[in-house]
């Protein structure tokens, strides 16, 4: 039931063209799990790069470049979007659908543990990020929300995928989502929602935060 209400909404709003069926295509030949965005929810992040006109996006957790593909879409000419990956199979499936989707030239697969990638963007001292999306290890999502934010400009966008899972509705249950999620909401440096999205064993989650400025 609430496939038929995605399959509608991918369809008409979120159609896949080769380089995305390809992309899906070729992490099934490489038997990686298929724990990528919907396509639907690949279109609302791209929406959201665009509406905030975002040059420069990092995401924490590549798999095979699905959701990177939807986000780096969204850049301009000139926009770049690092993504991190500890796993060096799936980085390199990743390079794959990122060339046949013409996107090498924006995009830098940065292979290794996040937390060591976030170090060196730290120290590196580049430009800050219109946009951080976070979608890897759930244990890990309170780290990254703190590593991300010094890196996250003014006005700039965090998101993070599969903040509804189930053990939200279990009182007194403990998972680093669950964690992750009261402190994005209580944050003083951030505004937050959390949007429901749909997912082929449910329903789950899309934390949108912005980081204020001064008014
Ligand atoms: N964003 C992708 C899905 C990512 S799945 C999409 O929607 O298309 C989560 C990914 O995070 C997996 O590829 C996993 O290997 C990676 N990952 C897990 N722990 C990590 C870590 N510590 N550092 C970097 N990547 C990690
Ligand atoms: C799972 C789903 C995801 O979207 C993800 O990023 C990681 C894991 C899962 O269903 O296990
Ligand atoms: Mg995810």
């Amino acid at each position: 039931m609430l496939l038929d209400y995605d399959g509608y909404i991918s369809e008409l709003f979120a159609p896949e063209d080769d380089a995305l069926m390809s992309a899906r295509a070729e992490m099934l030949r490489a038997a990686m799990p298929e724990i990528n965005v919907s396509a639907s929810e690949g279109k609302v992040l791209h929406l959201l790069a665009r509406i905030i006109g975002a040059k420069r996006i990092l995401e924490i957790g590549t798999l095979g470049a699905y959701s990177t593909i939807w986000l780096a879409r969204a850049l301009p000419p000139n926009g770049t979007l690092i993504t991190l990956e500890i796993n060096p199979q799936y980085a390199a499936v990743a390079l794959r659908n990122l060339k046949r989707a013409n996107l090498s030239q924006k995009v830098e697969v940065k292979v290794g543990p996040a937390l060591e990638s976030l170090s060196q963007l730290e120290s590196a001292s580049e430009a800050p990020f219109d946009m951080v999306f976070i979608d890897a290890d759930k244990e890990g999502y309170p780290t990254y929300l703190q590593r991300a934010l010094p890196l996250l400009r003014v006005g700039g966008l965090l998101l993070a995928d599969n903040t509804l899972p189930d053990n939200v509705l279990v009182r007194g249950a403990d998972s680093g989502v669950k964690r992750f999620n009261a402190e994005a909401a209580a944050h003083p440096d951030l505004i937050t929602a959390l949007v429901p999205v749909l997912r082929s064993r449910g329903i789950d989650g899309l934390l949108i935060a912005v980081k204020p400025g001064k008014r």
